[in-house]
């Protein structure tokens, strides 16, 4: 099992040509879930105690087991938050599989976290973050949230006399889901700050709640969204940075999925206030074109991040005294994957103006679906999309009927948007990260309302 003996170069022909064929289909099927019935019919029991022939299991993989997952880097996938990875970090992906690196320190990974740092630096400067600032790679905005606000969290307690009963963080009603629940576990509660038509949090908004509130001081951070993820809207970020600044508040940035777009100069300007940021995560493995799972968390300064997170053990403590840059010390984890380097790899080969021309072309594409749905006699658009989240209606049409439209979409493979609900309302949405996404696919969502 641990010797590339000549099984094992079997199993590489078989996982390589899966690979490279899997990464030349243009285009990629969509593809979609089978029932656990339909898949313990096809698939059976696949672990036995004698193993099975590798091209046996492989079969069984391509054949079953990959149709059965949605294909996230389809450009028909234009529900959730898709994914468009680079065939460059695709491939830096089985690289960094074949290199058993572990990234949690410097010690073990030197090369591999200075590598990731680069490409950290490059997210900072596109924030307008200092040159201190700096984090590590985490699995997800879900994770970046929670470690981020573990930190504000620990700060506050570290700097305060004053410790409330319950802590709370203020977040705007269109926050993300992982923040309510990164509140739950941090055991504080949500000040959920309405937000109007626009679904952005603004700076008077937050001001109000605070002012209003009967235990202002139990609150100790702000969340903004850089892209929310039900409508792609922007919070006001240089207000809410006001209010943070004013009043010793932590200032998050969630923007897992658009803060790719500070990247794009069409946009970046709507994220002013982002510089301000003590914290923030933006996501590659949506936005940035990086394969799961990949989220970028920054802190402003990351000293009181490590103050929070650094572990401490005796099997550690060799790792704690000679470091340049851990970056098990700046999340909520140890061991990890250098899950920047597919990212990295990418970047480097490509460049960044191939981010920010792909980037670029998303935005278009996003608006390009705005003005085709808005044309479209039988539908209307909710708004002009300001990132790449479309919202749009069929009037007359039930939640069953989204649903049920919904569902035959993915069922004829035409595409896979879903139905939300905004201010109440069901509506339809789209989420455009693809730059490959041709206008006919939009066409064929909106022929499929008729
Ligand atoms: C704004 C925002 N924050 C956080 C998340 C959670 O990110 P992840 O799914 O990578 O944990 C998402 C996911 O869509 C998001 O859109």
């Amino acid at each position: 099992m641990h010797r590339y003996d000549a099984g094992t170069e079997e199993i590489a022909q078989l996982c390589f040509d899966y690979s490279i064929a899997r990464l030349r289909m243009d285009p990629v099927p969509l593809d979609g879930p089978l029932t656990l019935a339909e898949l313990e019919a096809r698939a059976g029991k696949t672990i036995t105690r004698e193993g099975r022939p590798p091209e046996d299991v492989m079969a069984l993989f391509a054949e079953v087991l990959a149709p059965a997952c949605v294909s996230n880097d389809s450009p028909k996938m234009l529900a959730f938050i898709p994914g468009a990875p680079t065939k460059a970090s695709q491939l830096f992906d089985v690289v960094v599989s074949a290199s058993a690196i572990y990234g949690g320190s410097w010690m073990e990974g030197s090369g591999a976290v200075y590598a990731e740092n680069q490409a950290l630096r490059w997210v900072a400067d596109l924030a307008g973050l200092p040159d201190a600032a700096g984090g590590c790679f985490v699995s997800g905005g879900s994770a970046g949230n929670l470690s981020a606000l573990v930190a504000a969290r620990e700060t506050a307690a570290r700097r305060r006399s004053d410790r409330p009963a319950r802590w709370r963080v203020a977040i705007g009603d269109q926050a993300h889901s992982s923040l309510e629940n990164t509140i739950r576990i941090l055991d504080a509660l949500p000040l959920v700050v309405p937000t109007g038509d626009d679904d952005r949090l603004d700076g008077a908004d937050l001001r109000a709640a605070l002012d209003a509130d009967p235990d202002p001081t139990s609150v100790f951070a702000v969340v903004g969204t850089g892209g929310t993820t039900n409508s792609g809207q922007i919070d006001d970020l240089e207000g809410i940075a006001s209010i943070a600044r004013e009043r010793g508040l932590w200032f998050h940035v969630d923007g897992a999925y658009g803060l790719a777009a500070l990247a794009a100069p069409s946009v970046h300007d709507r994220f002013r206030g982002v510089e301000h940021a003590d914290s923030l995560v933006v996501d590659p493995h949506k936005w940035l074109f990086a394969p799961y799972d990949c989220a970028a968390l920054l802190y402003r300064d990351p000293e009181l991040a490590r103050l929070a997170h650094t572990q401490h053990a005796a099997y550690l403590d060799a790792i704690e005294v000679r470091d340049e840059w851990n970056p098990s010390d700046y999340a909520y984890h140890l061991t990890r994957r250098a899950r920047g380097l597919p990212f990295w790899f990418s970047l480097a080969v490509h460049g960044t103006d191939a981010y920010t021309a792909a980037i670029e072309r998303t935005l278009g594409i996003a608006q390009d679906a705005a003005r085709r749905i808005d044309a479209s006699p039988h539908l209307e658009l909710v708004r002009n999309p300001e990132l790449t989240v479309v919202l749009w209606r069929r009037p007359g049409w039930s939640t069953d009927q989204y649903t049920t439209w919904s569902r035959q979409l993915l069922v004829d493979q035409r595409a896979f948007a879903m139905p939300t609900t905004w201010r109440g309302e069901t509506v339809a949405r789209a989420v455009f990260l693809n730059p490959e996404c041709p206008p006919e696919i939009v066409d064929d969502v909106i022929a499929s309302m008729q």
